[in-house]
């Protein structure tokens, strides 16, 4: 396959996820979202669009989201995930979203040694987790996957 088409890929289920949970009639009524990795912010817009009235905090190592899409300063987490997120580990969010991976598998293995853990720790119970990188965690239960959605491209959870 492509790298286009496994881009496309990537991005059509990454927003059939995402729909797919704004939908979820047992999406706890309160709790933040977090936008894990914000990058140029079009997942950012498109959570926006989807939890209109929630807040929602993103997280990148550096700001270069397109304007439209940047989050107001007191949403936006500058720094390493992994160090910047302990902070909100117990902040009960409903869905955490995160888009991290970078295609290489040595660099993904080092941000799946803290990645789950973090991700189970931001969440609530019955909050979700939708995630571009397998999140192997005992609080966190893999959900029956989207026929529209090739099994091992995206993922998602709903924390026990
Ligand atoms: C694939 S992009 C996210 C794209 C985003 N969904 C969008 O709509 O543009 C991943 C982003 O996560 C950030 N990132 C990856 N690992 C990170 C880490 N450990 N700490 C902070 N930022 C990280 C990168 O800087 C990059 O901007």
């Amino acid at each position: 396959m492509s790298r286009l088409d496994s881009f496309i890929n990537r991005m059509s289920a990454q927003r059939d996820l995402i729909n797919h949970v704004r939908g979820l009639v047992d999406l706890p009524a309160e709790g933040v979202v977090f936008e894990i990795g914000l990058g140029n912010g079009r997942t950012y817009s498109h959570l926006r669009e989807c939890f209109d009235g929630r807040r929602i905090i993103a997280f990148d190592r550096k700001l270069a989201a397109h304007a439209s899409a940047t989050p107001a300063p007191e949403d936006f987490v500058e720094g390493e995930i992994n160090q910047t997120g302990q902070a909100f580990l117990g902040w009960n969010s409903a869905l955490v979203h995160a888009d991290i991976g970078t295609g290489y598998d040595d660099k993904d293995a080092v941000t799946l040694t803290w990645l789950p853990q973090m991700v189970a720790g931001m969440l609530q119970s019955g909050g979700y987790a939708v995630s571009g990188l397998p999140l192997a965690h005992p609080e966190l239960e893999e959900q029956p996957q989207l026929p529209t959605i090739q099994p091992g491209r995206y993922f998602h959870y709903r924390k026990r």
